[in-house]
């Protein structure tokens, strides 16, 4: 068995940014329409009025302060209240793939690869763009990799179960080096009309270059130390869009199951314990004490949830820096945000150094990486 590096990350982050006061303003302006337009029948008590946002909410029950967007002008306008994004033709390079391309090259450079030394592409991401063809074979064209590509979509977990699916082949032999994408494009599958979820997501692409560590030439790599990805089928975050659904009555965006949902509350509560846990039992399994972890690159959906992960892993509450969020700026990217966080804050590690990247989410689905830094 080969030992597996990460020998590059990227990070491509969307121009656009909407802060919680613009995002509020532009809510509250879509309620107050509905709210004027509905009156005689919330007067009636036949409908019930929408109740505004606050910035103050959305700051105290997420950690989430601004998110980068693909298109910030649709999901402002108080009479469009989503992402406005041109679809393109068939000759076109896809939005997914363009992204991916941007975040592969800071990877690829990093890790001081090119693509012809590359031997797969895995497209790993919440929703995708089209059914097939692959993104990950389009991303693979377009960087003129050999070899074979595939997407793949374990929700907010899809990164760290690419990684695994990743790791294993290389472990293995049937790669040599294998690049993971993940584009993002969380505002189109938001519901920018529901108060309780409009502040959550934002857009981003994250890119990890996985290769034999006898090969591996970057200095600083991350040796995958051991991977664990764990399932249990839960309904409370669910996104029903889908080619099934078409035959159904009503108008895909009339219908509020064909984006993101959760049930924010039980989510909390089930996927805080079954993270902690997975840590502790992965760590345990490979005789890593955790008092030994220089650091947590968590999922980035909730500063509390995160917080509270933080002091069930280290027994205590962590240090600042040990467990660093990037949601304040980034909000929830789904899968790229741990991989956000590992990206950003790991090249001060010391050689030795063992660090975790854990996701978590809809499934519910959680993959825990123990690294070490060589
Ligand atoms: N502005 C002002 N008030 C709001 C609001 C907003 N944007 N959204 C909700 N509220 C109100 C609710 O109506 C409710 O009022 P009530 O007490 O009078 O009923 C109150 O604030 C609390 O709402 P609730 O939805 O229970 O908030 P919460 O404290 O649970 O926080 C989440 C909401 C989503 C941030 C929280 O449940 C959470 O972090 N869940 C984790 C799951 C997650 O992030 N998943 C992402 C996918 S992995």
């Amino acid at each position: 068995m080969h030992k597996v590096v990460i020998s590059g990350t990227g990070v491509f982050t969307p121009e656009q940014t909407i802060s919680n006061a613009e995002l509020v303003k532009a809510f509250n302006s879509y309620a107050e329409n509905e709210n004027r337009r509905y009156a005689d029948e919330i007067a009636a008590g036949t409908r019930e009025a929408i109740a505004m946002s606050d910035e103050d909410f959305i700051v105290r029950a997420s950690g989430i302060e601004r998110r980068h967007v693909l298109d910030k002008r649709g999901i402002l306008d108080p009479q469009i209240m989503h992402p406005v994004l041109p679809e393109r033709s068939d000759e076109e390079l896809s939005v997914m793939a363009e992204m991916a391309l941007s975040a592969a090259g800071i990877a690829l450079k990093r890790a001081g690869r090119v693509p012809a030394q590359v031997d797969a592409v895995i497209c790993a991401a919440s929703n995708h763009e089209r059914a097939y063809p692959a993104i990950a074979i389009e991303v693979q064209q377009a960087l003129g990799i050999g070899g074979f590509g595939f997407d793949m979509n374990v929700a907010c977990s899809s990164a760290t179960f690419a990684i695994q699916a990743a790791a294993d082949m290389i472990r293995s032999g049937s790669a040599r080096a294998i690049l993971i994408v993940n584009p993002e494009i969380c505002s189109a599958h938001l519901e920018w009309r529901d108060r309780d979820c409009h502040f959550i997501f934002g857009d981003v692409c994250t890119a990890l270059l996985l290769e034999r560590a006898d090969l591996a030439e970057a200095q600083g790599s991350f040796e995958i130390l051991s991977t664990r990805c764990i399932t249990q089928f839960s309904n409370n975050i669910r996104n029903n869009n889908g080619f099934l659904r078409r035959t159904r009555e009503g108008h895909m965006t009339d219908r509020r199951d064909m984006l993101f949902r959760q049930e924010g509350r039980k989510v909390f509560k089930q996927v805080v314990p079954m993270v902690a846990d997975l840590i502790l039992t992965h760590l345990a399994d490979e005789n890593i004490a955790p008092a030994h972890l220089s650091r947590l690159w968590l999922h980035q959906a909730n500063k509390g949830m995160n917080d509270l992960i933080g002091v069930k892993v280290l027994g205590r509450q962590p240090e600042p820096g040990e467990q660093p969020n990037i949601l304040q700026d980034y909000a929830n990217t789904s899968s790229a945000g741990s991989i956000i966080a590992f990206s950003k804050y790991s090249d001060d590690l010391a050689n030795g150094s063992i660090g975790v990247i854990c996701s978590f989410g809809a499934g519910y689905s959680a993959g825990s990486v123990i690294l070490r830094k060589v």
